[in-house]
């Protein structure tokens, strides 16, 4: 009996080990390394304006050495990021101002262009910057999840001068009393920054000017460009166009309702909703008139204005879907991420402590918070930061409308290229209802796009297709495969790549 089941035990076992798929770490990681080396070569692919040496970069204004920053003394980081400068400025050239911003500013790494300089804002309103420059596309990162930063492959300082800023006052190390009441107010501060800054990096003067930004950025980013090309003397930089991310563009109902309950669908097994809830979902969609929405009226070209679902521009009274589909998708799964709905258990932490659906913090204090931190980078001692400010940096709301709404148009006009980015896998702003943006806006003469936007259309060098894009009259859209909100987080070769597109060094994004 029992040498027979033993038998039994050991035939089982060998048919075990000859049957059974077995894949040691060592292939597991040649096959990784492999494909991580298919991106990186595209990284390193530069088309145009490929320069050979080592960038120098050099200010003859004495007052610039007060903000250097020594790039080997960066608490947690074990390697040289080499030389950059940061620090407080005001926003007027008034001796009293009280306001400030904060900015670190990073020359171009060797393969960069002198050129040219970008401008980086994070949205909220009221986030930092400084959640860019960590994690998203700044020269080296801090990930979600990770013990320590390493070096990003994918640091926009290999395009150009990289320049990131806090703002508008209110926002993480800036000093002042808020009292913007809307983007045109939000634009002139900023402008009066940016000439404070260019006063003492005086070399940077009419450098090729590129803004930046995602998320609400998507509403500061096209009122700053407007603002500089109605008033053209007011800043000694020549802006060149825009990029934005995941933008707020236009009203809640457009691009958080309309698409919320198709997005479900595309996502279906992502969500795991239970069919009792699909099918109230449905029914709400139809009540509400989101159902069918896209086949109606997102068309190529346009038949005309798009409509409303309904009398609000952020949900009808029992027609907040995306509030209601939020609430279902954290009862299935705790971890859900409105920035990226793939998230699941464990919910990993976060040195800057958010954004994500939840409290991520394990270290305290927050990395921009330590005080070796704010040391090392000239930053204010007596504030505590946070990656989104309790302050409410318009204190009476902003007052302006969507961008789309008003300057967008004639950014795009003035604009060499505009750039919209779009991550498929971020609920929170939903790439199907910036679809719908494009099509209600007229631009150089014509009402959206004419001609469908191809599958497929979106090629990541040596990689292949990673999503769509389309241009037309000035305008590029973009939508990335698997990136959440922060694309260059996300996707971070999607994001390189569609800003080599933007300053011209390829004709594709
Ligand atoms: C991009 O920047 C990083 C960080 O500075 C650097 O390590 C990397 O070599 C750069 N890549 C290229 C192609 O210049
Ligand atoms: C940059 O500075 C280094 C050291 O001072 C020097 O060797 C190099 O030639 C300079 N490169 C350029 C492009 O000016
Ligand atoms: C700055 O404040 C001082 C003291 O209140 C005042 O005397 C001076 O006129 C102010 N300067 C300007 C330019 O407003
Ligand atoms: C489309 O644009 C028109 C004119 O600006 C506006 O009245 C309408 O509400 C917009 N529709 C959507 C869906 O945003
Ligand atoms: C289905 O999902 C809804 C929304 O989360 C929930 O209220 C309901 O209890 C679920 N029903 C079942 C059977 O799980
Ligand atoms: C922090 O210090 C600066 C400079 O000393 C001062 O102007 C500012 O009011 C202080 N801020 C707070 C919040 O105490
Ligand atoms: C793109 O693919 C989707 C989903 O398969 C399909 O419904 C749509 O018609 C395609 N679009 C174009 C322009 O071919
Ligand atoms: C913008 O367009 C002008 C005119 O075609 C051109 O001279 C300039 O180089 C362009 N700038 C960029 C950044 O592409």
């Amino acid at each position: 009996m029992f040498s027979k089941l033993w038998l039994t035990l050991v035939v089982a076992a060998s048919v075990l080990v000859v049957d059974a798929r077995q894949i040691r770490k060592q292939e597991i990681h040649a096959r990784q390394a492999e494909a991580v080396k298919r991106w990186q070569n595209s990284a390193h692919s530069f088309p145009v304006r490929r320069a050979a040496a080592p960038k120098n970069i050099t200010f003859s204004n004495p007052k610039a050495s007060e903000f250097y920053v020594d790039g080997k003394s960066i608490p947690e980081v074990d390697f040289d990021v080499g030389p950059s400068w940061s620090g407080l400025l005001p926003i007027s050239a008034d001796p009293n101002e009280t306001r400030k911003l904060f900015f670190w500013f990073f020359p171009p790494g060797p393969q960069g262009s002198l050129d040219d300089l970008i401008f980086w804002t994070n949205g909220g309103p009221g986030c930092s910057s400084l959640e860019g420059f960590l994690q998203e596309n700044g020269p080296f990162q801090w990930g979600v999840g990770t013990a320590k930063p390493i070096v990003n492959e994918w640091s926009w300082t290999n395009l150009s001068s990289v320049l990131w800023v806090e703002q508008p006052v209110g926002t993480g190390f800036s000093q002042g009393k808020p009292n913007i009441r809307n983007e045109d107010d939000l634009a002139a501060q900023l402008v009066g920054f940016m000439q404070q800054f260019l006063e003492v990096f005086s070399e940077l003067k009419h450098k090729k000017l590129y803004l930046t930004g995602e998320s609400y950025a998507g509403t500061y980013v096209p009122y700053i460009a407007n603002y500089i090309y109605t008033h053209p003397t007011a800043l000694d930089l020549s802006l060149q166009g825009i990029w934005i991310a995941d933008p707020s563009l236009s009203w809640d109902v457009v691009q958080e309702q309309i698409p919320a309950v198709d997005f479900v669908h595309k996502y279906e097994n992502v969500f795991a909703f239970n069919q009792t809830f699909m099918r109230q979902l449905d029914a709400l969609a139809t009540k509400c008139n989101y159902a069918g929405y896209f086949q109606k009226h997102v068309t190529y070209p346009p038949n005309g204005l798009l409509p409303l679902p309904g009398k609000s521009t952020s949900a009808d009274p029992g027609c907040d879907v995306w509030d209601i589909i939020f609430d279902a998708a954290l009862r299935v799964n705790p971890a859900f991420n409105i920035y990226r709905i793939f998230d699941t258990f464990p919910v990993l932490w976060d040195v800057l402590g958010f954004p994500g659906s939840f409290e991520d913090i394990q270290l305290a204090p927050l990395y921009f918070d330590r005080e070796d931190v704010k040391k090392a980078i000239h930053a204010p001692l007596n504030v505590s930061w946070a990656e989104c400010s309790n302050i409410n940096v318009f204190p009476h709301g902003d007052g302006s409308l969507p961008s789309a709404l008003t300057v967008l148009p004639n950014v795009i006009e003035k604009s060499n290229r505009t750039v919209i980015v779009h991550g498929l896998a971020d609920f929170i702003l939903i790439a199907e209802g910036t679809r719908i943006v494009i099509q209600n806006m007229t631009w150089n003469g014509k009402q959206g796009f004419q001609t469908p936007i191809a599958n497929d259309s979106f090629l990541v060098d040596g990689v292949g297709a990673l999503g769509t894009s389309h241009i037309e009259r000035g305008l590029t859209y973009v939508e990335v495969e698997l990136s959440g909100h922060m694309v260059p987080q996300y996707s971070p070769l999607a994001a390189f790549q569609s800003m080599q597109y933007l300053m011209g060094m390829r004709d594709t994004p």
